[in-house]
Parts: C-alpha cells; sequence; structure tokens
C-alpha cells in the first residue's frame, strides 16, 4: 500500500532529493551542539532521500523506507553519486568592507607581521578609512557579489560584523547595510555589532575613553533600534583589555545582544575565561588560548570558534584544536573572510587547514563548519544539520565520499546549492 503525500506543490519551496549516495545529516538528535567526542558522528545515510516541503525538512531517511508517492508536478532532483550535506555556517566574517589590503599581504611574504603592520597605521585603521568614505549602497554592491560567490561554495549562512566604521555614523551604516542584506539576499545573514574592533585614530592611546563611547552611546543605540544580534569585542594587547571588554560586553547583553569574542588571537589574554564569566555564545580565534581557558569553555559550554584561514594566512600558529576537543568542547570552524587576516569564504578550504594543520578530522571538520557553527549563532533548533523541521539550506557535492571535501582542495565541489528548498540557479 503507496501512502500518496499529502504536499502541494509550493514553487520553489518543495524538492525531492532522492538516490543519495552519502547523506551528512549530522544529526544532532535534539542536542543542538556535538561537544568534544560527539563531533565524529555525522549521522550518514547511504542511498537516502530528503524531502523538503515548504521551505522544511519534511522526511529524511534510506531510499528503500520510503514508502510514499510525491505529486506528479513535485520537483525531484536525483542524487546519483552525489554527497549532500547541510548547507555551511560561517559564523565569524567581517565581509562587509571596503578597499583592499594587498600591499600587507605582500609585507608579510617579506617577514612583517599583522601586528607590526597594523603599528604602523595599517591593518583594521586602513580599511577604516575605506569604509568611512563609502556609501551604503558601494558596501553593498562589494557584498552581495561575495554573497552570492559563498552560496555557489556552500555557505548558506553567514554572520557579518561591523567594525570598521568605529564612530557612531559609520558603525550605524555598516550595520543598516548589514541588515539590509539580511532582508534582500537569499543568503541568511546575521548582524553583529563590534564597535570596539580597534581603536580608531582619535583616540589613540586612549582605549579605555573610546571603550565608554562604545558602551555608552553606541550600544543603546543600536540595541535600541535592534541593528544587531550580537555583540563582539577584540579582546587583546594594543586593543580592549578584558575589563573594558566585559564592561562593553555586559552593556550588550542588557540590550539583548548576546556577547561574542576575539579572544586569545595574538596573545594569551584571558579571552576565554571572560567568554564564559560574561555567557558569551562563543569565543573565537583562540590560538593562544591557556589550559585554564580550554577548561572554561568546555564547563561553559560557549562554543571554541576556531579560524584556520587566519593562522595560514598569517602563519602565526594555529589554535590548539586536539586539546579543545580532547578536552570536550565543542568547536566550530568559521573563515573569518575579510581583507587583512584572512582574503577567503571558502569554508572547505578552511575544513582542509583544519584536517593538516590543526590535526581535525574530516567529520570534526564538518561538524565544525554546520551544526557547531549554528550552534556559534544560537541557531541550532533551525538549521545546521539535515533534520525533520529544520530549514531545508542543503549542498550537493558532485565527490564520491564526504572526504573528498576537504581532501580535493582549491576546487569546487557544490553542484547545487539547495536553500529553503529552492535549488539556486547561481
Ligand atoms: O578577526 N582580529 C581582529 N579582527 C579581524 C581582522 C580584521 C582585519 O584585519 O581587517 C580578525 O582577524
Ligand atoms: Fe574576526
Amino acid at each position: 500500500m503507496v501512502n500518496r503525500c499529502s504536499c502541494t506543490f509550493q514553487k520553489g519551496l518543495n524538492l525531492f532529493i532522492k538516490n543519495i549516495s552519502q547523506l551528512v545529516t549530522v544529526a544532532s538528535r535534539g542536542k543542538g551542539v556535538a561537544p568534544g567526542r560527539a563531533m565524529r558522528d555525522l549521522g550518514v545515510i547511504r542511498d537516502a532521500g530528503v524531502l523538503c516541503y515548504g521551505g522544511k525538512i519534511e522526511w529524511v531517511g534510506g531510499m528503500s523506507e520510503w514508502a510514499r508517492e510525491v505529486p506528479e508536478d513535485f520537483p525531484e532532483l536525483d542524487a546519483r553519486g552525489m554527497v549532500v550535506l547541510p548547507g555551511f555556517v560561517d559564523s565569524h566574517t567581517h565581509m562587509l568592507f571596503a578597499g583592499s589590503r594587498e600591499h600587507e599581504f605582500a609585507l608579510r611574504s617579506e617577514g612583517a607581521t599583522y601586528r607590526q603592520i597594523a603599528e604602523q597605521g595599517g591593518g583594521i585603521l586602513s580599511t577604516v578609512k575605506h569604509v568611512r568614505a563609502a556609501s551604503k549602497k558601494d558596501l553593498k554592491r562589494s557584498t552581495t557579489k561575495y554573497l552570492a560567490d559563498m552560496l555557489r561554495n556552500g555557505t548558506t549562512t553567514v554572520e557579518i560584523k561591523s567594525g570598521y566604521g568605529l564612530e557612531m555614523d559609520a558603525e550605524v551604516k555598516m550595520l543598516e547595510a548589514i541588515n539590509e542584506l539580511k532582508n534582500e539576499e537569499v543568503m541568511s545573514v546575521v548582524p553583529t555589532f563590534i564597535g570596539a574592533h580597534a581603536i580608531p585614530q582619535e583616540y589613540k592611546g586612549k582605549p579605555g575613553a573610546y571603550a565608554v563611547i562604545v558602551a555608552q552611546e553606541m550600544i543603546p543605540y543600536v540595541g535600541r533600534r535592534k541593528l544587531a544580534a550580537f555583540c563582539d569585542v577584540f579582546c587583546e594587547r594594543g586593543y580592549f583589555d578584558t575589563a573594558d571588554a566585559e564592561r562593553i560586553l555586559l552593556e550588550g547583553k542588557k540590550w539583548g545582544m548576546v556577547p561574542k569574542i576575539h579572544a586569545d588571537e595574538l596573545s594569551s589574554s584571558g579571552g576565554a575565561e571572560l567568554a564564559a564569566r560574561v555567557g558569551a555564545v562563543s569565543a573565537d580565534h583562540l590560538e593562544r588560548v591557556s589550559e585554564a581557558g580550554i577548561a572554561a569553555l568546555r564547563d561553559s559550554g560557549v562554543v571554541a570558534t576556531l579560524l584556520p584561514g587566519v593562522s595560514f594566512f598569517l602563519n602565526h600558529g594555529y589554535a590548539p584544536a586536539r586539546a579543545l576537543i580532547d578536552g570536550g568542547a565543542a568547536v566550530a570552524i568559521a573563515s573569518d573572510f575579510n581583507p587583512g587576516s584572512c582574503m577567503s569564504f571558502s569554508m572547505p578550504i578552511m575544513m582542509t587547514i583544519a584536517c593538516t594543520q590543526m590535526k581535525m578530522t574530516p567529520e570534526e571538520a564538518i561538524t565544525a563548519s554546520t551544526l557547531n557553527g549554528a550552534a556559534a549563532l544560537g541557531m541550532s533548533s533551525t538549521i545546521g544539520s539535515i533534520e525533520e523541521g529544520k530549514a531545508a539550506d542543503l549542498i550537493l557535492a558532485d565527490v564520491p565520499d564526504y572526504r573528498f571535501l576537504a581532501y580535493h582542495f582549491g576546487t569546487n565541489h557544490i553542484w547545487r546549492t539547495v536553500k529553503n528548498g529552492t535549488i539556486l540557479e547561481l
């Protein structure tokens, strides 16, 4: 007896993907995050199908269990020979910017460091000049192009930070642009406020005074207008110390912005411990995280977001992924796409670097780029895995095995990106 599926045709939001060679579900079974050892469990189903209905996942299983028929006009996609995974969640980027910094890239190739370049007026402050001078329209235009290319490369949700304005008007211009992209683009966009990204020229040598402006002027304005889901701080020697960072993050929290933190990147500054103390959703970077920091992340459940592309691009050492995972923390991977410290948004390349340089397994790298990335945005109840009820954000990769995504690097294996049950034409 064959049950007829009750779905009606709704153009674009319905899709039956059948005969999938390997379906990587990253199923969390309601847990919403995979810490430690659980990161290796990808929940792979062979010869599988996924039914998307009304933009959501309605059914997942082996083709042999599929006992229904979809209506005649229901769109179908034959995924024989394909690997299907959840769309990547890139939970940390600075992808709204103007100008570029290839001269810094060249200087580093001759031995200069990121910190030296920043201390000589380059780095974040050079992008700030360009962003302050750019119109909102221009900022949006360049980011829109990147968003389309990201979708082509398998990313279906991306967080975008402000932080190249460093004054009220320019920070607000950035956040308005990010929010408009969120409403206009196919990509799911998540806005984060990071007014405390660097000390602007006008406050040189006075980080405390600038931190007061961020906490007392910018945050209430951003909060009142609900321009950001998260509040982030670059907690680092020469940028914001833990006391200023804590003040800013707690103020952000009062206004409904969940704390995130750039922690322990260039030096061990207690950022991970601070993340645990203020109830951050994630602590990001962690190249120099201490043993105590690792324990604090594990015990608090703060997601440890690692940015392999930054270590690769700046050649400044990798975060201790093994110690974090073996210690029981939940690790996410993100690109940190920005013009200074990582000019790439390719999540598969981040996975390759994570495997070769940080000794994460391909399974851990996939969990880190999907479910745990979603957890780093507090969104794992709706995205990050292929489970019934979640958004139908999926990618079809033309590879014989999921490990090829990290293994066969430098080429785009994504054949189709499906967003809310719609096959995107990219
Ligand atoms: O995450 N570390 C601080 N901020 C960025 C770099 C931004 C830039 O250099 O423009 C990061 O690496
Ligand atoms: Fe960053």
